[in-house]
């Protein structure tokens, strides 16, 4: 098979997937307006789904089958569905939930496009991500990116609670770019915890030696939206460990064309086991220290 990153169109691929993430994002947000229960446990007693997180996934597989059926999809609740294109949408519906349970309006719909050498399935090591998107509906912002074309975010009203935009029309355009490198001290660093009560403890006593060389921490419960606040200058370093692909597929995207680098375990490329952004420079210093306290 010819290499699919090459024949695909990203700005059409990002079209869609921008339109795909409105509908779902505005469908989130009527369901939590209505009242949010918890369906069913997965991995711990804490990591939860709502018939929200299901019914937004189906709508999404639904709306990506109309349009690309010879694409794969990848999504946290429904898994995978082959495909015959090389290409991979990988999606969280609901990144956040448990923010989503409690009515914390910083929740987003995540939908990335990646391209697997050969054809092959999607891996975060070696996929091509060619378009990603991060909406939250609740915050009116969309956060978009196709590869070599920046991040930006659209300023939207938010979804149940401002006068909705004409049809078709988009909000105020701003492109991102991540904060220059601060000193180590001066570094605001969101990050997240692990489902797994073991990980977590052990998360928690990296953070507390990491700590004293920072600014702060932040953890604002979705990481999808951590890697778009870092694209957007809000925080200056994302750390987080055992985190799924589909909760950092788009983000990584947005982050690196905000102009961040983000990387996995011992300088490789993200994947589940760790994804570290920042600044370029800073990334440098965060990296050793990272792996220092045994993050
Ligand atoms: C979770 C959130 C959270 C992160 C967890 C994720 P979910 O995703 O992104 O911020 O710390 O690692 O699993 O369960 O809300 O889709
Ligand atoms: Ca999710």
């Amino acid at each position: 098979m010819t290499d699919p990153a090459a024949s695909a169109d990203p700005a059409e691929l990002l079209a869609l997937a921008r339109d795909i993430a409105l509908e779902a994002g505005a469908l989130a947000a009527l369901r939590r307006a209505e009242g949010v229960e918890v369906a069913a446990a997965k991995s711990s007693p804490v990591d939860i789904v709502t018939a929200a997180d299901r019914e937004v996934e189906q709508l999404i597989r639904t709306r990506i089958g109309a349009a690309r059926p010879d694409d794969a999809i990848l999504g946290e609740e429904g898994g995978t569905a082959a495909g015959r294109s090389g290409l991979t949408w990988v999606v969280d519906p609901i990144d956040g939930t448990v923010n989503f349970l409690y009515g914390i309006p910083h929740y987003a719909v995540s939908i990335a496009v990646v391209s697997s050498p050969d054809g092959g399935p999607a891996d975060a090591q070696t996929w091509t991500a060619l378009a990603g998107v991060v909406y939250s509906p609740g915050e009116g912002e969309l956060f978009t990116a196709q590869r070599g074309g920046g991040a930006h975010l659209e300023v939207r009203p938010r979804e149940g609670v401002d006068a909705p935009l004409a049809p078709g029309a988009s909000g105020l355009m701003r492109e991102l770019a991540v904060r220059p490198a601060a000193p180590l001290g001066q570094v605001l660093l969101a990050t997240g915890f692990s489902y797994d009560a073991e990980l977590r403890a052990h998360q928690a006593s990296a953070l507390t030696a990491l700590m004293p060389h920072l600014r702060d921490l932040r953890r604002m419960g979705a990481a999808a939206l951590d890697l778009v606040a870092l694209a957007a200058g809000r925080v200056d370093a994302y750390v987080e460990r055992q985190t799924n692909a589909w909760d950092f597929a788009a983000g990584v995207l947005i982050a690196r064309e905000a102009g961040a680098a983000v990387v996995g375990h011992d300088g490789a490329e993200p994947d589940t086991r760790l994804v570290l952004g920042g600044h370029p420079d800073l990334v440098a210093q965060l990296a050793p220290l990272v792996a220092d306290v045994g993050y």
